[in-house]
C-alpha cells in the first residue's frame, strides 16, 4: 500500500527534458507513484518510446514540444498541457545543457546557450506553470540544480553560474509564490553518467579520481534520485520550500583527504 504523503494519483506532473538522461529517471519515478505525465522534447518524436513505457505502467503520457530558450515555444507548450491536462501539480523544471571548456575559452554564444536554457528557460516555464497553479492554490516546482550550485569546478564557469542561479531562483519563487500553496525546492544531483557527461565517464582514470572524491565511493544511479524526486513532488514536502536537496554521495561536503 503507498503511504498517502508520497501518493500521486490523481496528479499530473510536467517534466521537461525528457527524452532520455535524469528527465527519464524523474519522470518514471513520478509516474511509479501514481502520476500522470507531461512529457517535453525539442523534438516531439523523441519521446515516442518513453511515451509507450509510461502507458505500459498504466499512466497518462502527454508528450509535448519545448524548446526552453524560445519564448513562444514555452507559452504554446503551457497552454498545450492546460488544454490536454488541465490542472498541472507538479514540475520538474529539468531542461538543460552544459559545455564544458577552460573559463578562458568560454565563447559569447557558449555563455548564452547555458544560461539561456538552464537559467531563463527555468524561470519563464515556472512562470507559465505557477500562473496556471495559483488559481488552484497548490503547486510542487521542482527546479533541477546540480553540486554546482553550491560548489565551484574548473571547465564549468557558465554552467555553475547557470545552476548557482537556479539556487537562488528558488528561494525567490519560493517567497513569491508561498502564499499560493505553491512551494519551490532545487534538487540537486552530484555526478550521474548521461549523454551529456558521457566523455568523462569514458576515461577509467577520471572515473577513479571521481569515486575516490565522493564519501559513498561510487557515482549516482538512477534509483538514487527516485525518492528526493517523489518527496519534493508529494505532499510530505509540503512545508519545506526554497530549499536545496543535494543528492550527491556526498561530495558536497568537500570530500578533501586532510590527513596522510
Ligand atoms: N547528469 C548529471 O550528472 C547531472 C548532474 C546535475 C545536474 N544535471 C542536470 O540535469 C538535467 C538533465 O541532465 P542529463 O544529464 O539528463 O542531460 P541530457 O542527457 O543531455 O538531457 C538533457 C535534456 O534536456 C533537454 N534540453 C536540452 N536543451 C533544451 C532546450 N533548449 N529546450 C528544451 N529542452 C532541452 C534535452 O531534450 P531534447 O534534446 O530532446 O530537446 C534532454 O532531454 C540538466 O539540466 C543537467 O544540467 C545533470
Amino acid at each position: 500500500m503507498t503511504n498517502p504523503l508520497f501518493d500521486l494519483t490523481g496528479q499530473t506532473a510536467l517534466v521537461t527534458g525528457a527524452s532520455r538522461g535524469l528527465g527519464q529517471i524523474f519522470a518514471r519515478a513520478l509516474a511509479n507513484s501514481g502520476a500522470d505525465l507531461i512529457l517535453t522534447s525539442r523534438n516531439r518524436d523523441d519521446l515516442t518510446s518513453f511515451v509507450a513505457e509510461i502507458e505500459a505502467m498504466g499512466r497518462k503520457a502527454t508528450p509535448l514540444a519545448l524548446d526552453v530558450r524560445d519564448q513562444g515555444s514555452i507559452e504554446r507548450m503551457a497552454a498545450e498541457a492546460e488544454a490536454a491536462c488541465g490542472q498541472i501539480h507538479i514540475l520538474v523544471n529539468n531542461a538543460g545543457c552544459n559545455v564544458r571548456k577552460p573559463a578562458l575559452d568560454v565563447t559569447w554564444d557558449d555563455w548564452n546557450l547555458i544560461l539561456d536554457t538552464n537559467l531563463r528557460g527555468s524561470f519563464f516555464v515556472a512562470q507559465q506553470m505557477a500562473r496556471r497553479m495559483v488559481p488552484h492554490g497548490y503547486g510542487r516546482i521542482v527546479n533541477v540544480g546540480s553540486v554546482t550550485s553550491v560548489f565551484g569546478y574548473a571547465g564549468l564557469a557558465p554552467y555553475g553560474a547557470s545552476r548557482g542561479g537556479i539556487r537562488q531562483l528558488t528561494m525567490s519563487l519560493a517567497d513569491d509564490w508561498g502564499k499560493h500553496g505553491i512551494t519551490v525546492n532545487c534538487l540537486a544531483p552530484g555526478w550521474f553518467h548521461t549523454k551529456q557527461n558521457t566523455v568523462l565517464y569514458q576515461n577509467e582514470q577520471w572515473v577513479e579520481y571521481l569515486k575516490d572524491r565522493i564519501p559513498v565511493k561510487r557515482p549516482g544511479e538512477p534509483r538514487d534520485l527516485e525518492g528526493a524526486v517523489v518527496f519534493l513532488a508529494s505532499e510530505s514536502s509540503r512545508y519545506i520550500t526554497g530549499q536545496t536537496l543535494l543528492v550527491d554521495g556526498g561530495i558536497s561536503t568537500g570530500a578533501m583527504r586532510a590527513t596522510v
